[in-house]
């Protein structure tokens, strides 16, 4: 039986909802390692920071190749945890205005390098249980005016899941793997991207008012309660291959 502590990848650690799970995790006994371009400014033996633009999806393979993952010795731990968190609300406002080099910028961030880490992660895990926690929004089913891009992004991250939970149940290449991935919805969570939101006039995002009044009305969850959530999906063993959640359940 591996001594290993699990192993978790939390993208985004840096602030909000990523930082928040970085620590559930570190106070459950995982070992985190935190990605993003700030550093977490978390000081604990079980933490380590890689600062990277996630963004940069040309750099990925230069960054996480075979022997970083033999370096944290992932195909050894006792089970193995991926959270696709990192995400940008990208360009906003009236899609007839949309900016295609930012537009391209957040699709590489939100879609293309949560796909590119899950495939990744299928090898590098070996045997053990490999959770993929992506972090959904109401956005993924819903297309709301202003926000085309981050809607069409969250869209895409909910289908790719599906289809890799398809392929974990059809495909013979992945018989017999111990892998869930679940589409997770935090609710409406008091971060920077929060700020962000509300900055926005009314002709740009037409429902920032409601956003402005769960603020005003103490309505905002703090990360803390759905990174919890997100911890426990992590260690569970009884999901399907793939599963779409959403806090408080
Ligand atoms: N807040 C909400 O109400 C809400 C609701 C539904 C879904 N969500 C989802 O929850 C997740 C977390 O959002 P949040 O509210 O915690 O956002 P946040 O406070 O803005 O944090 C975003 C995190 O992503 C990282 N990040 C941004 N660009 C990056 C890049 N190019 N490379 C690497 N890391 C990058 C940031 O770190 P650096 O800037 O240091 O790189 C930061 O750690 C996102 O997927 C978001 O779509 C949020």
């Amino acid at each position: 039986m591996s001594t290993l502590a699990p192993f978790a990848l939390v993208t985004g650690a840096s602030a909000g909802l990523g930082h928040a799970t970085a620590r559930a995790l570190l106070d459950r006994g995982w070992q985190v390692l935190g990605v993003s371009r700030r550093a977490a400014g978390i000081d604990h033996p079980l933490y380590a920071d890689l600062r990277c633009d996630l963004s940069a999806v040309e750099a990925l393979g230069d960054t996480f190749d075979v022997d970083w993952a033999t370096g944290w010795a992932l195909a050894a731990r006792p089970r193995v945890g991926l959270v696709n968190n990192a995400a940008v609300l990208g360009p906003t406002g009236p899609f007839i205005d949309l900016d295609p080099v930012e537009m391209h910028r957040a699709l590489a961030l939100n879609v293309v390098a949560p796909a590119w880490l899950t495939a990744r992660f299928v090898g590098w895990a070996g045997g053990g249980p490999l959770r993929v926690v992506n972090i959904s929004s109401g956005a993924a089913h819903k297309p709301y005016a202003g926000w085309a891009t981050y809607c069409a992004s969250k869209g895409a991250l909910h289908q790719l899941g599906g289809t890799f939970g398809n392929e974990l149940e059809d495909m013979p290449a992945l018989d017999g793997r111990d892998v869930c991935i679940v589409g997770f919805a935090p609710g409406v969570v008091d971060t920077d991207m929060q700020t962000q939101i509300r900055a926005h006039a009314p002709r740009e995002l037409p429902m920032v008012q409601r956003f402005l009044d769960l603020k005003a009305n103490g309505e905002l969850l703090p990360p803390e309660m759905p990174a919890a959530a997100i911890a426990d999906l992590l260690e569970r063993d009884d999901l399907p291959p793939f599963h779409e959640t959403r806090y408080p359940g």
